[in-house]
């Protein structure tokens, strides 16, 4: 049986009936990580380099990512939970999965899908300092500066966007929608709240 509430559940047609508009479409979206890759191609030549994906939200970049990237890499990934769920973040983080490989003495680049609050990068931000790796550096795909209540240095966003529940293209409500292709804005009565 679904454990889905009614209203993210099967009974849908399409999900997309449930999305307001499109803020990034799906070809904006690969100009921006055809660019970001070479950025990584020129910064990366002639070094190690490690990305590691946090996940879940940023699967789905990574993939795209690292499909234009032609610097050899290795990939690794880890898993986050703040506590709590819903539409905002709560400020705790804890680790579900750790790194498979030590990053001491290699170059990180950690790859995030959405920059909110900004607990959750400052968290693994600091666990992974304390691992010593030669440079650790961030990409995110999207950041929503409004809602930042950590002061954190990113090094490259992809698309910085406005206060607004997005999901798609990784991004989930309810664990929901992830698969859309494009970075759309959801519907307020889908999480509750007044048009
Ligand atoms: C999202 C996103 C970031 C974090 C950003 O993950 O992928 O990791 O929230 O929020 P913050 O800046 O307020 O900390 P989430 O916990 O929703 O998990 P998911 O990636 O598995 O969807």
């Amino acid at each position: 049986m679904s454990t889905l509430p009614h209203r993210l559940g099967f009974d849908k047609v399409s999900l997309h009936q449930d999305i307001s508009k499109v803020l990034v479409d799906e070809i904006t979206i690969r100009k921006r990580i055809r660019e970001l890759g070479d950025i990584i191609n020129r910064e990366y030549a002639h070094k190690d380099l490690l990305l590691v994906s946090v996940l879940k939200g940023s699967i789905i970049f990574m993939a795209d990512l690292i499909r234009s990237i032609t610097v050899p890499h290795e990939i690794d990934f880890m898993a986050t939970s703040s506590y709590g769920s819903g539409v905002s973040s709560s400020g705790v983080v804890r680790i579900l999965k750790d790194l498979n490989t030590s990053i001491e003495g290699r170059n990180v680049i950690l790859v995030e899908d959405i920059i909110d609050s900004g607990h959750t990068l400052s968290y693994l931000l600091r666990i992974l300092q304390e691992r010593r790796p030669a440079s650790l550096r961030i990409m995110t795909l999207l950041d929503k500066p409004e809602r930042r209540e950590v002061n954190i240095h990113v090094d490259w966003v992809g698309f910085s966007i406005p206060n607004e529940f997005v999901v798609g293209y990784g991004l989930d409500y309810g664990e929901v929608y992830r698969n859309l292709p494009f970075i759309g804005v959801l519907k307020p009565s889908i999480y509750g709240a007044p048009e």
